[in-house]
């Protein structure tokens, strides 16, 4: 998918909130070798290194657009490499992942699959949005079934894959993890308008749909500023942003 850093950046404080909640469950222990899956632009990559004493860091993203933009932050202890988390391979005594996971399919089969490459000592760490109920979601698969945008679209719709916290809760009791804690919190960013959630979804949840609209962007953009004025007509506006985290260790 082609992700755009700068589109990504704008709400920048607001996403790194959830970095942080996910950073303190952290155990923190010297010599660790860990993995950031989907590490993206890798500022944050960075502060998990830095918190992380004596030990080797490896940022895993996809997009090279994101890892070219990553290079700057590699250090000694800090490298980054391109890859799919999905196949994850490697022994890793930490696996942290921040907004990343939702982007995989089928996380009934996905998350054993991380969690398998833990060492016996090894800690998952992972933070994934949990919005895809919003209003703005809802939109957004509505204008996509709606002419012409359905024939460009090839009827493509994105069905996120994050399931409920109870079910998280279950696929790690199933790998026989221990110290389990999932939790579901409501990050309240306050926004201007309607206008400012399609600037922040234009970051996230709208990607996969612009590299199928191509010269139709601005116009399926236009159609749903319109939608969300009407169904969010407040000003400054409450945008309730839900996230699933979760940590869990082999032994
Ligand atoms: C929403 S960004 C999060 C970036 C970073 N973790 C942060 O918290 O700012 C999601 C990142 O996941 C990456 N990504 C999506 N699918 C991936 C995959 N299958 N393997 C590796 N990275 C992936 C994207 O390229 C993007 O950089």
């Amino acid at each position: 998918m082609p992700w755009n850093p700068e589109q990504y950046h704008k709400f920048q404080s607001e996403r790194s909130a959830p970095f942080y909640d996910l950073l303190k469950l952290v155990l923190i222990r010297p010599n660790l070798k860990a993995v950031d899956l989907g590490c993206g632009t890798g500022e944050l990559t960075r502060i998990l290194a830095d918190a992380l004493p004596e030990s080797n860091v490896t940022g895993l993203d996809s997009s090279l657009q994101m890892l070219n933009k990553a290079a700057s932050y590699s250090s000694p202890n800090l490298k980054f490499e391109q890859g799919d988390l999905s196949a994850l391979t490697g022994s890793w005594d930490l696996i942290f992942s921040n907004a990343a996971i939702q982007w995989s399919e089928d996380h009934e089969n996905l998350i054993p699959q991380i969690f398998s490459t833990l060492n016996p000592v090894g800690q998952l760490c992972v933070q994934i949005p949990s919005n895809h109920h919003h209003i703005s979601h809802l939109l957004i698969r509505e204008t996509a079934k709606e002419a012409p945008f359905n024939k460009i679209l090839n009827n493509f719709e994105r069905i996120a894959p994050v399931l409920s916290i109870d079910q998280y809760a279950k696929i790690l009791f199933d790998q026989n993890a221990k110290d389990i804690i999932v939790f579901e919190k409501i990050y309240p960013h306050v926004l201007e308008n309607s206008d400012a959630v399609v600037e922040w979804i234009s970051g996230t949840a709208l990607v996969p749909y612009f590299e199928r609209l191509g010269e139709h962007k601005t116009e399926f953009v236009a159609v749903l500023q319109t939608k969300m004025k009407k169904a969010l007509p407040e000003s400054p506006l409450l945008y309730p942003f839900r996230r699933i985290l979760f940590s869990a260790k082999k032994q």
